[in-house]
């Protein structure tokens, strides 16, 4: 592949789980492994789109070094790739304002994840900032000219709107930014109560951060096959969140194949099932933990946003400078 220049990011709302990884993080790790160049960006004010207050931004700091640890504890490494905070280049949102002039009201109410939020969280009237999330990812994206932006399925609209910006400032001023690729490669892991998506906020999450004994919890109450009352009963692989584990994280995955085997056939339990996910997770798992203790012992978290800062500053500037002389502010 072409080496690119890739941009993507996490809002700081908690720690990652399983379901992150799958999603996510896997691609991002082959993507900084094939030598692109790589920018997460730690999106700290499109936290504060659901509402802001002293309280989510103290929040925001402590889940911001959360995220770092899960970052480094995977394998992301900031010498390879730039990790940076969204506030710490406020450029983006002299971006955004302009990007605001080329989308309208109506079309970013049709948002899906927007009308989610608002109906989730029973907001009747969005404020500015809210409807303005795709916006703000836009300019994200379009400040360091990323030209592939790996997603979750779940930001597919906000890409589209991202494309509609840019190509509208494109026609209008020239070629300044790259049309953004969504890289949507990730599976969605579902979550332990078999609900289609982990998620934190369901309460359905493993933690990349849980310890052993945590994920064995989880993993003994898992969702299996509810159809299935008695061991010896033939059981369904389909659709049963033990197996989508066992397919996204077994080493083994002729071992698997038996246990699917021996499920459907009902010659396997619920319990030796089980118990074999765990220490499949836990050893997935193992290495994560050690380098988090270490990376939370030794790194400077503080310095890793230093240099993302210092590194995207000057480029964000340089984007800024061609945008404003574009349209002939400058
Ligand atoms: N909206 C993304 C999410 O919630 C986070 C994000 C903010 C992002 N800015 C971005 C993702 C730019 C990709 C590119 O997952």
């Amino acid at each position: 592949m072409e080496k690119k220049r890739i941009l993507t990011g996490d809002r700081p709302t908690g720690p990652l789980h399983l379901g992150h990884y799958v999603g996510t993080l896997k691609a991002r790790l082959e993507l900084q492994e094939q030598g692109n160049e790589v920018f997460i960006l730690v999106a700290d004010y499109h936290t504060l789109t659901r509402g802001i207050s002293a309280e989510k931004t103290k929040e925001i700091k402590i889940n911001t070094r959360e995220l770092l640890l899960d970052y480094l504890a995977v394998g992301l490494d900031p010498k390879k790739i730039t990790i940076y905070r969204q506030s710490d280049v406020p450029a983006v949102a002299e971006l955004a304002l302009l990007f605001g002039m080329l989308v309208t009201v109506p079309r970013l109410s049709r948002v899906p994840t927007l009308k989610e939020v608002m109906r989730d969280e029973k907001i009747e009237n969005p404020s500015f900032g809210l409807l303005g999330y795709p916006v703000l990812q836009s300019a994200d994206i379009a400040l360091v000219k990323g030209e592939l932006v790996p997603v979750g399925k779940d930001q597919s609209s906000h890409l589209e709107v991202a494309r509609e910006i840019i190509h509208r400032f494109n026609s209008e001023f020239g070629e300044v930014f790259p049309e953004p690729e969504a890289l949507i490669k990730g599976d969605v892991l579902p979550g332990t109560d078999g609900k289609a998506k982990m998620s934190k906020s369901l309460g359905n999450a493993i933690m990349l951060s849980d310890d052993e004994k945590t994920v064995k919890e989880k993993v003994m109450g898992m969702y299996t096959d509810p159809t299935r009352v008695h061991s010896t009963d033939p059981g369904h692989v389909e659709g049963n969140p033990v197996f989508a584990y066992l397919d996204a994280f077994g080493q083994d995955q002729t071992k698997v194949s038996e246990f699917k085997d021996r499920y459907q056939k009902g010659t396997v339990g619920d319990v030796e099932l089980k118990e074999y996910l765990a220490s499949v997770l836990n050893e997935f798992l193992a290495p994560i933990r050690t380098r988090r203790q270490e990376f939370s012992k030794a790194a400077d978290l503080d310095k890793i946003l230093e240099e993302g800062k210092n590194k995207v500053l000057p480029i964000a500037a340089e984007t800024l400078k061609q945008a404003r002389r574009a349209i002939g502010i400058e």
